[in-house]
């Protein structure tokens, strides 16, 4: 039965936040648990990130990720979410080659993983009419441009664009030709925060900030990196707002001193009989000689 009280965030409903001028507050989600929570927190957009391959199974970039990983983690992001909307992000090589396969591939995160839309990175010529046919059959697509990671091998490295006065004018232009492709939302990664800003002012539509500043409509970070979940050097524009890894540690390190020390389980963690039957088997025990 569906939860008449909940009411879910629908393309059009954060369009209308744009509108009112509030807030969009987006995070990722991988699994049940986490997208639970996240969707509970009051999330508008959980995003399946293809982050994934990085901060859930150990890759060193977002190149490896396959379609299928990725409708595997979307299935129970969907099944938890009951009012953010889910986003399944496209892998490297889920679009790149015929229309057709690509179109399939997107529909697959609808149709198999429950998502209501996908991201796809970059905004060449091909990428805008792949877009124009992915919301033709129906899929709602969230551009996403600036740091684009499954670029990384042509990049060289991850970093700030936009910084140059023609990459600037060239992310702006990007950003109007996704919109008139018709995506309905656009992730700006690590972009100056005044291209951001002048971007969300042409735009119609939402603009989701990742290292853009504080003038995109909404904002976006990764799940992990928001709860300190993995160690190593965070980006400049993470704000850690929690130490879960430390957290877990020291809990980890607890359970052992209490298993070694036998302090766990105790009385309180362990099943017991009633008197009368520990009797009962007690009287049955063979004696000792
Ligand atoms: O894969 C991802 O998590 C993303 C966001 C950081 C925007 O693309």
């Amino acid at each position: 039965m569906p939860d008449h009280k909940i009411e879910p965030v629908t393309i059009p409903s954060l369009q209308t936040k744009k509108e009112k001028n509030e807030k969009i507050v987006a995070l990722t989600a991988y699994d049940f648990p986490v997208a639970k929570i996240v969707d509970e927190a009051g999330i508008d957009i959980i995003l399946v990130g293809d982050s994934l391959g990085m901060v859930v199974l150990g890759y060193e970039n977002t190149i490896p990720v396959t379609m299928e990983e990725m409708i595997h983690h979307t299935k129970p992001v969907s099944r938890a979410a009951k009012r953010g909307l889910v986003i399944g992000d496209m892998p490297y090589f889920s679009f790149h080659l015929s229309l057709e396969e690509s179109v399939y591939n997107a529909s697959r995160f609808l149709k198999e993983g429950g998502a209501k839309a996908v991201k796809i990175e970059g905004a060449s010529k091909k990428r805008l009419r792949l877009i124009e046919t992915l919301v033709e059959a129906e899929i709602p697509v969230m551009g996403h441009i600036g740091l684009t990671p499954q670029s990384i091998h042509h990049l060289g490295q991850y970093r700030v664009r936009g910084k140059a006065v023609e990459e600037a004018k060239s992310l702006i232009d990007e950003a109007l030709n996704l919109e008139k492709s018709g995506i309905f939302s656009v992730v700006l990664e690590c972009v100056p925060d005044q291209v951001a800003r002048i971007i969300t002012e042409k735009l119609k539509i939402p603009t989701i900030g990742i290292g853009a500043g504080p003038f995109c409509d909404g904002q976006i970070i990764v799940f992990h990196d928001l709860v300190g979940l993995l160690d190593g050097r965070l980006p400049k524009f993470v704000k850690k707002y929690l130490d879960l890894q430390g957290l877990i540690s020291q809990a980890l390190n607890n359970y052992i001193e209490d298993v070694k020390e036998g302090r766990f389980p105790d009385k309180s963690h362990s099943y017991h009989l009633k008197p009368e039957t520990l009797r009962l088997i007690e009287k049955d025990k063979p004696r000792k000689k």
